[in-house]
């Protein structure tokens, strides 16, 4: 599997902020999104490119644009904070939701909305999902993606566990990890650490 990390001054500014405890709610979002931005920059590196025909005020051009706008799909809750960056990068991009929320005493996944188009060939994914911890909720997405015929899925996430990076590489579905940074692991209530807390609390205040 293919796992990127983005490594740039910027990207690690952001992410300190983000792993801060003192970071209010306002400054972690403003944060994620600027992040986000790096990210997703970063994910469409190697999107495919088709030939335009345009005129500049001054004469013809053969331009480019993107062949096809990955679908986004923010895992709520806290992959909300990643979709406005990302649609405002990619505007002409669809947007898919997966609701996925964490049992706290078993840190599984526990699936409670689904709404994707029904036929995703030939269309390139992006899972918006700060957090790869243990991969369950990732690859629950995954999943729910291949079965509607997705060959082509990114992850993109700002800190990942080798835990969760290894389930992805294990699981031998078609998806690449674009990330800000892979910590040291998890704790024994699955967080990441160092990590930066519940992605989602931080965000919205807690549930
Ligand atoms: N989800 C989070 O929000 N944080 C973690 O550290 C792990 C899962």
């Amino acid at each position: 599997m293919q796992v990127q990390i983005v490594e740039h001054p910027l990207a690690a500014a952001r992410l300190t902020t983000l792993r801060d405890k003192t970071t209010g709610n306002a400054g972690f979002r403003a944060a994620l999104s600027s992040l986000t931005q790096m990210l997703v920059y970063e994910a469409l590196s190697s999107a495919k490119s088709a030939v335009v025909e345009i005129e500049t005020p001054l004469q013809p051009y053969t331009g480019s644009r993107l062949e096809c706008a990955p679908l986004l799909v923010p895992v709520l809750r806290a992959g909300v904070g990643m979709v406005d960056q990302a649609l405002a990068m990619v505007p002409e991009a669809h947007v898919g939701f997966v609701g996925i929320a964490r049992d706290e005493e078993t840190a599984q996944p526990v699936p409670y909305l689904e709404s994707l188009p029904d036929d995703l060939s030939g269309f390139p994914v992006f899972v918006l999902d700060p957090m790869l911890a243990t991969g369950g909720s990732m690859l629950h997405t995954i999943e729910l993606l291949v079965a509607r015929n997705a060959t082509d899925i990114t992850a993109v996430c700002v800190v990942a566990a080798p835990e969760g990076v290894a389930a992805l590489a294990d699981s031998g579905h078609p998806v690449r990890l674009v990330v800000a940074s892979v910590d040291d692991g998890l704790n024994e209530a699955a967080y990441i650490v160092p990590g930066l807390g519940d992605a989602g609390d931080r965000q919205f205040g807690p549930r």
